[in-house]
């Protein structure tokens, strides 16, 4: 029989069909013309107000019309970090694969939480994390799950390693890392109920690395006050600096110790698809666990963070549920046990779509083009007057400063000017620019571009 479209909150098929095809072309029109937009655009809050605020809707409106207001005004006003000069924070320059990959999960309300509910979600998401695992390195039998990031990532893979190594919470358990670690890990931890003084910030040596003889000193001093040492935490490619922290004796001091291994690859990891990142990552094989975000170096659009776990069963043992409502439900995987979520998108099918349709090759390209853009960008700025190089370019980062303006003031200045978006942050009490370079896409004109256009930025006294 023919669904009844009269039914409750539906649509005609044709309705459907022609608004979908809509929104295919608003996103392939606004693809088609990213280069001509600026990378960010900041609205002001009365505008925008002015705009979206209206009393709650009681009659149905007109679809069309609130399409052209989220294209026109919702999702004009932001940062859009597909864009080819976008250099700021860590871009996420999606592929349009992985728009396909969502819409179709979405169309389809797709559901990846319990065997008997999700058999296809779930075992593509299973296909997918060994996939994701090969591609970066770990070994055959690694666990993982999708998560909306690095920030979920890192919070599971550390309540995982408290539930293995300490059985649940220990106040005398402490957690090694370096003043240059992500503030999610930190959050991860406070949320987790680490108190303060039982997370070491271990300053980094030169290069901004963690350095194994100072942690191996702290471990010794916590074991001497009767403390607990029990996870050391590293980063594959720093946010700051890009830098990779020594995986290798980083690795090895957290077996002699019985320590828990956890490493922040959220950007960085997928540089060992290439050969100069594999050097510089060498030992990120040996984690205890591992972030990696596909939503930054693996081009699939927000929200997806990958988190990969050695041990099986680690994962379940910390988030395991069965209560006598999911009894049905239960089966071989069930996703809901490896992580804080019950109901879950299937955050594999973009990545599934996305690797299937270019390659890992293509795939091992951009990734490498990412790392040389941000060299020639290097190139350029010591070539310019006025420019130090602060850190030089690691794993798509460079960071750098000017003799005459601030760096808050130039990164201002550039998101003002939209043609090129850096990002300031602070090294050592010295603020710095810095370009991430990930986004294949971007031209080696774009680059030289961007350097030229900061240098007037700078000089604009
Ligand atoms: C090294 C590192 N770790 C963690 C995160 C947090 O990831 P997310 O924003 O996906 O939660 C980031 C974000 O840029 C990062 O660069």
């Amino acid at each position: 029989m023919a669904p009844d479209h009269d039914e409750p909150l539906s649509l005609p098929p044709e309705e459907v069909r022609r608004l979908g095809y809509r929104v295919v072309d608003m996103v392939v029109d606004h693809l088609a013309g990213l280069r001509d937009l600026p990378p960010v655009v900041v609205g002001e809050r009365a505008a925008l107000e002015a705009r979206l605020r209206e009393p709650l809707p009681e009659a149905p409106g007109d679809l069309d019309e609130a399409l052209d207001l989220a294209a026109g005004v919702v999702l004009r006003n932001m940062q859009h970090g597909d864009h080819p000069r976008f250099f700021a924070r860590v871009p996420s320059p999606s592929s349009p694969v992985g728009m396909l990959g969502d819409a179709l999960a979405s169309g389809m309300n797709a559901i990846a939480t319990s065997w008997v509910g999700s058999t296809g979600p779930t075992v593509l998401e299973l296909v997918v994390l060994d996939w994701l695992a090969e591609m970066l390195g770990m070994p055959a039998g690694t666990e993982g799950i999708l998560l909306s990031g690095g920030s979920a990532s890192s919070l599971t893979a550390l309540a995982a390693a408290r539930a293995a190594r300490l059985g649940g919470h220990d106040p005398d358990a402490v957690v090694y890392c370096s003043d240059q670690t992500h503030a999610s890990i930190t959050r991860a931890l406070r949320i987790l109920g680490f108190a303060p003084d039982r997370v070491r910030l271990l300053p980094t040596g030169s290069g901004f690395r963690l350095v194994p003889g100072a942690v191996a000193g702290a471990i010794a001093a916590d074991r001497s006050a009767g403390l607990r040492p029990f996870c050391l935490i590293a980063t594959a490619g720093t946010t700051n600096t890009g830098t990779v922290d020594p995986l290798a004796a980083l690795a090895d001091l957290a077996a002699a110790e019985g320590l828990w291994l956890h490493v922040d690859g959220a950007y960085g990891a997928p540089a060992a698809l290439t050969e100069q990142g594999r050097a510089l990552l060498d030992g990120m094989e040996r984690a205890d666990s591992l972030a990696a975000d596909p939503h930054k170096w693996l081009f699939a659009p927000y929200e997806v963070g990958a988190l990969l776990v050695r041990e099986p069963g680690a994962l379940a043992a910390a988030f395991a549920m069965e209560p006598e409502y999911l009894r049905d439900t239960t089966g071989e995987v069930n996703f809901r046990d490896r992580g804080p979520q019950l109901t879950r998108a299937t955050r594999a099918l973009k990545l599934w779509l996305t690797i299937k349709a270019f390659g890992v090759d293509a795939i091992r390209d951009a990734v490498a083009r990412g790392i040389a853009l941000a060299e020639r960008a290097e190139a350029a700025l010591r070539a310019t007057p006025g420019w130090e190089i602060v850190t030089p370019a690691q794993l798509a980062v460079v960071t750098f400063a000017h003799e005459r303006a601030g760096a808050v003031d130039i990164a201002a200045r550039a998101v003002a000017d939209g043609y090129a978006v850096p990002t300031s942050t602070v090294l050592r009490g010295r603020p710095v620019l810095r370009l991430c370079t990930i986004n294949p896409r971007t031209t080696d004109e774009e680059i030289d571009a961007t350097v030229a256009r900061l240098t007037e930025l700078a000089e604009r006294a």
